[in-house]
């Protein structure tokens, strides 16, 4: 296909073309690049470039070599690249007039071309495992308003808080995933075609019909920057590697829920592994999985930037690395979300568990809070309640059991307090600004995250 300045029968070295064939990796962007090479044929024949006649033998011609590649044409083929393959086979379709598909057509503006599209299709798939997703939490999030455990930080019990609350604190990174997901669409729906090698085509084919045929938003500006520009291809290994992270620090809280020491959910059968030696396991490798496979996607998106720091303007072969990259965070994460997504929808909780686990020094808040309320402030009404926890500590008694003596030598205020705390609910219930995990709050963010994660479209 280019060997025409290099001596007759000396073709590349085994070793150059084991290194630079890319079809192993690129064959699956056969469907983009018949699309994008029946537009360039319809742009060619618009343009004068092409006949009516041989118009037709291309498009029909590349309809055969589709049905070929549909049926695994692709499997062993020798080819460098699926661009030389789909070029390859449609001569063995129609013969010479296929040298004229490649006409003012550059490799360089065709991979870009097919790889946005797929690209599209790709964001498109991933979004929609997003959402399902978010659904799956947000309607184990209405099943868990009532069941009440601790609230963690620093993996120590702070506060007491809503199960289904918990749900959403990792329904809403969601929101923003695919926010950036859907960010990252509008700058990967620019054409790059008619950009040629670098320059610009030499014919004058019609670039905003091929937009509009293809279904991009946009052509691009520049052809020098479209041929080189993977930008596209970075925001959605960032856009995937964030996820990935969101779906890591789910996966490591339930993780955590699922131990036999806090027992506060059950993985279903289906989504438990077990163990070859332990008979008694119920392994939560999915969100293990999911926690490893972040590492993966961080490393995706990572050498896709290393690859592009050091590269002057428009197309370089390094550039050829993007796709595996991308097709393997893609296929991660697409493996990653609906075992996840089973995982949450299937598991058992246990409301028991959790309410045991509620420990009454985490009504310390709001015993300051109380004192606050009958004029003591805050900073000195915490430090009031600090006296009582090691009280409590001293005489080995649970925060609300402290003799109401001991709490009143504390502060006057503070014995009135301990007898004013009320139930658990109600400590929940008191936190009630928005955002805060009251029961109203919680249905309201329901409501809006219902909104955002209904299936069909993300603006
Ligand atoms: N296989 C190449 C890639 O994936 C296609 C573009 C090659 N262009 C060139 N001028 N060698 O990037």
């Amino acid at each position: 296909m280019w060997g025409g300045r290099f001596a007759l029968g000396v073709g590349p070295s085994d070793a150059l073309d084991a290194l630079n064939r890319s079809l192993p990796v690129d064959h699956r962007l056969w469907p983009q690049d018949i699309a994008a090479s029946k537009a360039w044929v319809h742009a060619l024949g618009r343009a004068r470039v092409l006949s009516a006649s041989e118009e037709a033998q291309l498009l029909a011609g590349l309809d055969r070599v589709g049905d070929r590649l549909a049926d695994g044409a692709a499997v062993g083929a020798p080819d460098e690249d699926v661009h030389t393959l789909v070029e390859r086979l449609l001569y063995q379709e129609i013969g010479a007039v296929a040298g004229k598909l490649h006409t003012g057509r550059s490799r360089n503006d065709q991979v870009a071309t097919d790889l946005r599209l797929w690209t599209l299709d790709a964001i498109d798939q991933l979004d929609a495992g997003v959402a399902a997703l978010g659904r799956a939490l947000v309607s184990r999030a209405q099943g868990g308003l009532d069941a009440l455990l601790p609230g963690y930080t620093h993996g120590q019990r702070a506060q007491p808080v809503r199960w289904g609350y918990v749900l959403l604190a990792h329904a809403w990174p969601l929101v923003r995933d695919r926010q950036r997901l859907a960010d990252a669409r509008r700058r990967t729906a620019e054409l790059p075609l008619g950009s040629g090698a670098l320059a610009g085509s030499g014919f004058p084919v019609d670039r905003v019909l091929l937009k509009e045929a293809l279904g991009f938003r946009a052509v691009s500006s520049n052809a020098l920057d479209a041929t080189g520009d993977r930008d596209f291809v970075a925001e959605v290994l960032f856009a995937i590697a964030l996820t990935g992270v969101h779906l890591s620090r789910l996966g490591a809280e339930l993780i955590g829920y699922a131990s036999g020491e806090l027992g506060f959910v059950t993985l279903s059968d289906a989504f438990s592994t077990g163990s070859s030696l332990m008979p008694q396991k119920r392994n939560p490798d999915v969100f293990e999985l999911a926690r490893g496979k972040a590492g993966r996607l961080l490393g995706d998106c990572v050498a896709l930037l290393a690859t592009l720091k050091g590269l002057p303007a428009g197309y370089q072969k390094d550039l050829q690395e993007d796709k595996a990259l991308l097709f393997d965070a893609c296929d991660t994460l697409a493996l990653v979300l609906p075992a996840v997504t089973g995982a949450i929808e299937t598991l058992t909780i246990h409301p028991e568990r959790m309410a045991a686990a509620l420990d009454p020094a985490m009504r310390a808040t709001d015993l300051a809070d109380l004192l606050v309320e009958a004029g003591v402030p805050f900073r000195e009404s915490h430090g009031l309640v600090g006296r009582l926890v090691r009280a409590a500590e001293d005489a080995g008694v649970a925060l609300d059991q402290v003799a109401p003596d001991v709490a009143a030598a504390i502060h006057p205020a503070l014995a009135t307090a301990v007898t004013q705390l009320g139930t658990w609910e109600r400590s929940v219930e008191s936190r009630a600004t928005l955002g805060g995990a009251s029961r109203a709050s919680m249905e309201s963010q329901i409501e809006e995250l219902r909104r955002a994660f209904a299936p069909g479209g993300n603006a």
